[in-house]
This record gives structure tokens, sequence and C-alpha cells, in this order.
């Protein structure tokens, strides 16, 4: 045979063999071994190297020719096979209807909103009602109603935001409330006794750095009756504590200043780690290193504060207590953040883990 006819043989043998292949791991292996670098097709060509120069652009055409034509006959089969293949895969799929779908992923309440819900709670178990008063308001309400008169120095602990409005006669300017505090005479100035009221709102005060935020938030509890102790005050706030902390956490009445409450405190709750001893085994406790952590502040109702709410002191008295929600549930949970601001960055890898 001379090469031409053997170049066209080996195109003819190429295809039937190629039609006859199952899978494409053997249709690879036939691919090398006729096309292959050292396969039967590159054998017959070195006979291109022999032949007459008459010869040689006839047969290299041929050669072409029929290099193509397997070439041709390799791709259709390729293709053929993987078509196959994922038919008979699409048809092994069968879908189970009875396969309990996936839960669509649930999210749960912002931090504050649950210690809001919670803090809530507790006090409504005790006869308290959540009220809501103003987040924005008349400088009368957060300062000069209780006891702070204009220009008064303890105006400056509260850094104040105010806001751009026209100032009125009789309230003066208008400020984003810097503590819950105006919950207390506009609460008795609703006109209901005994009060028992727990307002929680946002806050604002002019900071913001690694341990403050410009809003955050605070709960303020308001108890006015008659003959009110400081002794109710204690075991309110007992009983928050040991629902909210636990069980074995105590109170302690730290003697303070405030304008609006005489005589006023600061209060602090036991260490959850010590349990008030400041000692871990002999060793100074870290958490709080005197068995104490401060909490905020409380007192009982200035006169002055009962008269701006239209009670009669000589009748009445009350206690008030408030401080912030944030610090609350983080002492609470133990949560230790380098930056207080990570709460309100919504960032879901800080927040899913509560
Ligand atoms: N309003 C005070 C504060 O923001 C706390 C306080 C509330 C003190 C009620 C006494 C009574 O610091």
């Amino acid at each position: 045979m001379d090469l031409a006819a053997r170049l066209e043989a080996l195109a003819l043998r190429a295809e039937q063999d190629v039609r006859t292949v199952a899978t494409l791991e053997r249709l690879e292996e036939l691919r090398v071994a006729y096309l292959g670098r050292k396969g039967e097709l590159a054998e017959l060509l070195k006979g291109l190297a022999t032949a007459t120069a008459e010869e040689r652009p006839r047969l290299g055409a041929l050669a072409n020719e029929m290099k193509q034509r397997i070439e041709a006959s390799f791709a259709s089969a390729d293709q053929a096979l993987r078509t196959a293949a994922s038919a008979s895969q699409l048809a092994g799929e069968k879908e189970d209807v009875t396969e309990p779908g996936m839960r669509p992923p649930q999210g749960h309440l912002h931090l504050v909103s649950e210690a809001i819900r919670e803090i809530s709670a507790i006090f409504e178990k005790i006869g308290f009602t959540r009220t809501r008063h103003p987040e924005v308001d008349w400088d009368h309400f957060a300062f000069e109603a209780l006891n702070m008169p204009k220009d008064h120095p303890a105006r400056d602990e509260w850094e104040t935001f105010f806001v751009d409005a026209p100032v009125s006669e009789t309230h003066g300017k208008m400020v984003l409330t810097p503590h819950t505090s105006n919950g207390q005479v506009r609460e008795m100035l609703r006109g209901e006794l005994p009060i028992r009221m727990i307002n929680i709102a946002k806050t604002y005060r002019r900071q913001s750095d690694a341990t403050h935020v410009p809003m955050f938030h605070q709960f303020e509890g308001l108890f006015v009756d008659k003959q009110v102790s400081i002794a109710h005050l204690r075991g309110i706030l007992d009983h928050f504590f040991q629902a909210f902390f636990g069980p074995t956490r105590r109170s302690r009445l730290r003697p303070f200043h405030f304008r609006f409450t005489e005589p006023s405190f600061e209060i602090d709750i036991s260490c959850g780690i010590c349990d008030g001893t400041g000692l871990v085994d002999g060793a100074k406790c870290r958490v709080c290193k005197r068995g104490w952590l401060e909490l905020g502040g409380a007192g009982m109702v200035h006169p002055n504060v009962l008269k701006a709410g239209g009670i009669d002191p000589d009748v009445y008295s009350g206690f008030a207590f408030g401080w912030g929600v944030e610090r609350t549930y983080m002492m609470k949970e133990g949560i230790k953040v380098d930056d207080i601001r990570i709460l309100y960055k919504n960032d879901l890898r800080f927040l899913q883990q509560f």
C-alpha cells in the first residue's frame, strides 16, 4: 500500500473505532493512539520524508485532510458522550419531595431591644408600668423642673445636644434628652397617684469614644406614694438585681449628689465573679477589684421636683433611679468589648453571638 492509501485506511479505521467507544476515558486513550505525538498518524507522516518532491505537496495535503477527518470524529464523539453523561446523571437525580425543607436562618432582636424587654418585664411583674416620654424635650423637663436652674453648673455633667428650634418662654430650649429623668415630672403631671413608672428611652450626650456612644438607652424608675422610704428603694433594687443578674447579687448604696434627689446615691452591684469579696482564690478579683461594680444613680425625689410635678411633698414622697441599658446588659452577660460602639455597628459576626 502506498502512503496515500495507508493514510485513508487509517482515517477510516479511526472513524470506526471512535464509533464504538462508550466512555470519555477510552476516547482519550484512542485519541492518543491515533493523534498523539507518537501515535499512528505521526508514524505514517514520517513516510513523507522519503516521498519524491513531486508527490510531497499532494501527500501533505492528503495527510492534513485525513488528520482533520480523524479530529472531527473525535470531537463529535466527545460531544455525544458528554451529552449522554449529563442526561443519565439528571435521570438519576430524582427529587424527593418528602425531604424536609431548608430552614430560613432565624434572626433575633438586637441585644439592646432584648435587654429593654427583659428589664420592662421584671418591673411590670411588681406593678410598674412602662411609659413613654419624649426623647426630644424642653430644657424645663430635662433640667429646670429637676431642680437645676438655668446656668447651674451641675448641668455640665449632662453633655447636652441642643436642638435648633424656637425657644419656649416657659420651657426654654429644646434638647435631645440627656437622661430619662425628664420623664419624672412629665409623669407626675399626668396627675395619677401613686406612680410606679419605668421609663426606658434613648438618651443623647456629646460623647463618643471606646466607652461612650452619643446615643444610648437609659431606664428610669419612679415610685411616688405616701410614706415611701429608702428601704423601699433597696427592696426594689435588690429585686431587680436578683431577677436580672442572678439570685446571689446584692445592691449597695453610696452617698452621692444629684440636684433632683435628696439624699442621693450611687448604686453598686455585688460582683458576680467574687461575690462582693473582691477576692478570687486569695488574689484580687480582676473584674471589680473591690467586690462591687458601679451601675447608676438613685435617690429620694427632691421636694422641689415633687412640687414641679404638682405633688405635695408634705403628703407624698418617692424615690427614683436611672442608668444605662447597654452597660447593665453587658455586665450581666459578662460581655467585654474593647469598643462599646460595636453595639451599634450592626456587624452580624458580633450580633449573632448572642
Ligand atoms: N439621671 C441621672 C443620670 O443620668 C441618674 C438618676 C436618675 C439619678 C434618677 C437619680 C435619680 O446620671
